[in-house]
């Protein structure tokens, strides 16, 4: 089992060498050149920690959960009871049950939007979200605006991609029963002042979600600080598997809620007349769950905490800064985000250059980013970009990656020149 890093009490104490050796794919070859990995993200590399959990799971201690009273089963169940127990320490939420395994950030949403939307929004009734929201944090609102006739309002941001507080002030009124925000925009990196809006959305009487998937991996998050009524997060974003994603919901909202999907795992009883409902979380974890993507979720969170997540903050960071000002060094370049504060996502286009072009070329060299709209088609025709080119740093990324990058642009602008 690979080791996690060595805990260090100094803060700025970073081993970003270290930390690139305990990722095996970081040390493979892409079209004859070094794998420079630019796009997290979309999906985060894993660590060995994470792979090993994984393997272990099928490997050693593999069965299905809450239902064996043998060995293995129960092995596996506290297992998996044991991850859902580091996610609640990780978000620092009060109680156990609170901390629901799903899917994805994106079935968390949509189990907000059927459960909570379906019994507590009524017509007329508004959805407060942002202008940078991704799609998942946009399309499930609009598919209960068609069903139950809410209403979504939009709150947009500046020419650099920050939220306009006092537009946002401005929509919160007696009718928005729900704001439904990103932490840290996808597209453009751009962080949300969360608290400050959960605490204004509170007193205008509404409930807060917060789509914490782009926020986890880079910086300690703290649901009762921010005091979110419901938090969702994906486990690939987070340096976990794929395939498994968490919803936090404050105990007495989940309890109210009805189930979102019915089947085994999340009955008490059932009969052909009628059927008794599991306790929360398990009221809303219908089916075999995905028992090794919870464990190496567990596994992702026991490697950023050993890390600590102020010092892969300070590190991105830094990163981020330099990464600007490299891009804005290269004519032709141009940013689109910069909001002060924002985490380390680069959206960029290059004069002339379709970004899927860009994004060719910069595979050629070994450079892996994302070209297009990011899941974010509102963001694009707010800055009026049919797509842009994003490079998104992780833990493991260093400025001699940034530079390759910077390299290959000036290659590309070369090429089209
Ligand atoms: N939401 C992921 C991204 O931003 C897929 O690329």
């Amino acid at each position: 089992m690979n080791a996690i890093p060595e805990r260090r009490a100094d803060v700025n104490f970073y081993d970003v060498e270290a930390i690139r050796r305990d990722f095996p794919i970081l040390s493979r070859t892409v079209h004859g050149k070094p794998l420079v990995f630019l796009d997290s993200a979309a999906s985060a590399q894993k660590p060995q920690a994470v792979i090993d959990a994984v393997t272990s799971c099928y490997a050693e201690e593999y069965a299905n959960i809450h239902r064996g009273v043998y060995f293995l089963s129960q092995l596996a169940t506290e297992k998996f009871e044991g991850a859902r127990k580091k996610v609640q320490r990780f978000l620092n939420a009060g109680e156990v049950r609170e901390i629901v395994f799903t899917r994805s950030a994106t079935e968390a949403i949509n189990l907000v939007a059927a459960s909570y939307g379906r019994k507590f929004l009524k017509r007329g009734d508004e959805v407060l979200l942002s202008e940078i929201e991704h799609h998942s944090n946009i399309v499930p609102w609009q598919m209960l605006r068609d069903e139950i006739g809410i209403e979504l309002k939009v709150a947009p941001v500046d020419e650099r991609g920050a939220l306009r507080m006092d537009r946002f002030r401005a929509l919160l009124t007696e009718r928005t029963k729900l704001v439904a925000v990103t932490q840290m925009s996808n597209a453009l990196g751009t962080v949300l002042p969360v608290v400050e809006m959960a605490r204004l959305a509170h007193e205008a009487g509404a409930r807060v979600l917060i789509d914490g998937c782009q926020a986890v991996p880079h910086m300690p998050v703290d649901v009762r600080a921010i005091d979110a009524d419901f938090y969702v997060f994906s486990g690939h974003k987070l340096y976990g598997p794929s395939g498994i994603g968490v919803l936090y919901g404050k105990a007495e909202l989940l309890e109210a809620m009805p189930p979102y999907q019915g089947g085994g795992d999340m009955i008490v009883s059932v009969s052909f007349e009628k059927s008794d409902y599991a306790p929360i979380p398990h009221k809303f974890e219908a089916g075999t769950p995905h028992i090794a993507g919870a464990i190496g979720l567990g596994a992702a969170i026991d490697y950023v905490t050993a890390i600590g997540l102020h010092r892969i903050s300070n590190h991105e960071h830094a990163l981020t800064t330099y990464a600007t000002e490299r891009l804005m060094g290269i004519d032709g370049v141009t940013l689109v985000g910069t909001a002060p504060g924002k985490g380390s996502i680069l959206s960029f286009t290059v004069e002339g250059v379709h970004p899927h072009d860009v994004g060719t070329i910069l595979d050629h060299h070994g450079i892996a980013v994302r070209a297009g709209h990011h899941c974010a088609q509102p963001v694009m025709d707010r800055f009026q970009v049919p797509a842009t080119v994003r490079a998104s740093l992780g833990m493991y990324n260093t400025e001699g990656e940034v530079d390759a990058l910077a390299a290959a642009l000036r290659k590309v602008r070369e090429i089209f020149a």
